[in-house]
């Protein structure tokens, strides 16, 4: 799952990495290892978006703004996932609301990514 910009793929394996030990924790029923994992997962997410989102917008807004719908959706459902392992500490919703967000984390996160990655790619050298 490359969109060819190493400093972005870096993120998008940490993210990968993380995501998959929040799964793991939840198919062993430890909710405080999700929680713990989580807590990562989101903070690295957060990080991730504010980079490709000032990012995007020198390019064109309309791909840039459709990004961070994309984005603001996924934080939406992060913050769902979490409350459901951390507040209403709900095992089976948290695994549901796990199974949803992996594919449509890989589905529309890396669709608007590659667009991103796309453009830096062809985008000219500063000026030194
Ligand atoms: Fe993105
Ligand atoms: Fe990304």
């Amino acid at each position: 799952m490359s969109v060819g910009i190493p400093a972005m793929d870096g993120d998008h394996r940490t993210m990968v990495a993380l995501l998959d030990e929040v799964c793991l924790a939840l198919q062993s029923r430890n909710l405080f290892a999700a929680g713990e994992a989580l807590t990562r997962f989101a903070a690295a997410m957060a990080a991730h978006f504010i980079v490709e989102e000032r990012l995007g917008d020198g390019f064109d807004q309309d791909n840039a703004e459709a990004h961070r719908e994309v984005h603001d959706a996924t934080r939406r459902q992060v913050a769902l996932l979490q409350d459901a392992v951390t507040v209403r500490r709900d095992l089976t919703a948290a695994r549901d609301l796990a199974d949803e967000f992996v594919a449509d984390w890989i589905k529309r996160l890396f669709r608007e990514d590659r667009v991103l990655a796309a453009n830096l790619r062809h985008a000219p050298a500063p000026i030194p």
